[in-house]
Parts: structure tokens; C-alpha cells; sequence
């Protein structure tokens, strides 16, 4: 359900995206420019998550995925993966209880499998403990590589392709979409890349086939509500005609699942 004083406060139509994707780049530049080591940058990006989810589940946003750790930031020099794998353990342990408080439901997307075990231990404790919240779902994208998922879900259709039990003439997009990591949630409707970067870095390769894109130099430490705000602005004042010739307005694309 949409916050109606809310949207009323931030001048907001109804119609708000069911799903937000955020690339959340520019920690590095932002600690830069202040002489800060790189890891300072990606604390004070944690922030900008508190404030971006908060605001998400009062607003009646459905999803918000977060791309936090893609599988190519594995080839970051060791002390750096390795603040930012503690940087994850302290966020997990420090904001269960806020998660609680704003109803919201802790979902990761990603090779999880890959990240030190402790964290494994700690998101499946956090997961566990916001399972039953009916709010808005976060999804954490944690060694995450659009490609790695699309290749995983191919080998879990041949699997069952070779089991007899699925007939490869019968492969449709909803096949391949229902097998991505992503199945759960609604079509992503608006993706934000903070920091100004024009790519998408192997996030979501399939699920932003028409997703509306909403890029702002703002570096990730620094985007907080106005930004966020003018972002659903943004795309609001979209048409989005899905390859047709009507302007449809807001989430209405179901072609895919
Ligand atoms: C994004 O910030 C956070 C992660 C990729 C983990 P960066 O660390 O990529 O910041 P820049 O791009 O170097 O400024
Ligand atoms: C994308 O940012 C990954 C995350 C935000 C987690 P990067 O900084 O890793 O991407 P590139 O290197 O600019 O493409
Ligand atoms: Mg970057």
C-alpha cells in the first residue's frame, strides 16, 4: 500500500516503481576526495542504505535490490574485500532490529556460497529473523554476476530437461525467468546508478530488459532522500511503452512471468 501523506509530501504521483534496482557506486571517489581511505567511503555508503530502505518501505515500494557486491569485486586487493566483508557482518548484525521495526524482509541474490562463512552465518540469521515481514523486500546482490545467474539457471533447466521431466520445445521466457535468482519479485521497473557511470557492470542482465534507467553523479555516500525522491520523480514522468505505441504509465509490464 502506497503512503498517501507521504507521496503528498514529496509531491509524488501514485504510481510508484513495484521494483528499484540501485547500483550503488562512487564509495571509492567519495573517500577520495576527502583523503579517506577507500573503506571510510563504503561506511558512510552504509548510511545511504539505512536512510534508501527506510524510506522505500514507507513510500509501498514492493522490492529494493541492492547491488552491494558483484562477483568481478572479488579482484579487489584482500584488505579491502576484507573491510568490506566486515562492514557486511556489522551491517547485518547492527540492523536486524531496524529491518524489524519497518517490517522489512532480508532476501540476497548472488553466489552467497562464495562469501566467508561467518557471513553465510550472519544472513541466515538475519534472513531468518525477517522472514515473517510483509513490508518492503530487501534484496542484497552478494557475489552477484547477472551472467553467473542466467548461466546457473540454464544448467538447472537442462537438468530437468535431462530428467525427462521438462520438454526443451516447451523453454519459453517464463522458463528462464522463473529459474533466475530473481523469480520472487516483480519486473524490475526503475534501475539507479549513482556516481555518473553510463554501464550496467553485469547487474540484472535480464530482468532490466525494459526497466526505466535513472543515472546521477551523486556518489552513493551522498544520496540520501532528495535524491532517491527525484529519482521516482524521474520516473514518473516517464512514458514507458514496452515497444508499443501507447504511453503506459508505471509498473504494468507482465509479459514475462
Ligand atoms: C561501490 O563503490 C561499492 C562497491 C563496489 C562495493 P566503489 O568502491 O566501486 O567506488 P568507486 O567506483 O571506486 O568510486
Ligand atoms: C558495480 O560497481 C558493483 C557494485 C556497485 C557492487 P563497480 O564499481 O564494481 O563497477 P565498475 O567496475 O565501475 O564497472
Ligand atoms: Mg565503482
Amino acid at each position: 500500500m502506497n503512503n498517501a501523506a507521504l507521496l503528498k509530501r514529496y509531491r509524488l504521483k501514485p504510481h510508484l516503481p513495484r521494483h528499484v534496482a540501485i547500483i550503488m557506486d562512487g564509495n571509492g571517489r567519495w573517500a577520495k576526495k576527502r583523503r579517506l581511505p577507500r573503506i571510510a567511503g563504503h561506511r558512510a555508503g552504509a548510511h545511504s542504505i539505512r536512510e534508501i530502505v527506510r524510506l522505500s518501505g514507507e513510500l509501498g515500494i514492493e522490492a529494493l535490490t541492492l547491488y552491494a557486491f558483484s562477483t568481478e569485486n572479488w579482484k579487489r586487493p584482500k584488505t579491502e574485500v576484507g573491510l568490506l566483508m566486515q562492514l557486511l557482518k556489522q551491517y547485518l548484525r547492527s540492523e536486524v532490529e531496524e529491518l524489524l521495526r519497518n517490517n522489512v524482509q532480508l532476501r540476497t541474490i548472488g553466489n552467497t556460497e562464495d562469501l566467508p562463512a561467518e557471513i553465510q552465518r550472519e544472513l541466515e540469521k538475519a534472513i531468518h529473523a525477517t522472514a515473517h515481514c510483509a513490508g518492503l523486500r530487501l534484496v542484497l546482490a552478494l557475489s552477484y554476476s547477472g551472467r553467473a545467474d542466467l548461466a546457473r539457471a540454464a544448467r538447472e533447466i537442462a537438468k530437468e530437461a535431462k530428467a525427462g521431466k521438462l520438454d526443451p520445445a516447451d523453454i519459453t521466457e517464463k522458463t528462464i525467468a522463473q529459474a533466475l535468482s530473481t523469480a520472487d519479485f516483480p519486473e524490475v521497473d526503475l534501475l539507479i546508478r549513482t556516481s555518473g557511470e553510463f554501464r550496467v557492470s553485469n547487474f540484472l542482465l535480464w530482468e532490466l530488459a525494459y526497466s526505466e534507467f535513472h543515472i546521477t553523479k551523486t556518489l552513493w555516500p551522498d544520496f540520501r532522500t532528495p535524491h532517491f525522491i527525484r529519482a521516482l520523480r524521474d520516473f514518473q514522468g516517464r512514458q514507458r511503452r514496452f515497444g508499443g505505441v501507447e504511453s503506459i504509465v508505471g509498473s504494468v509490464m507482465s509479459w514475462a512471468r
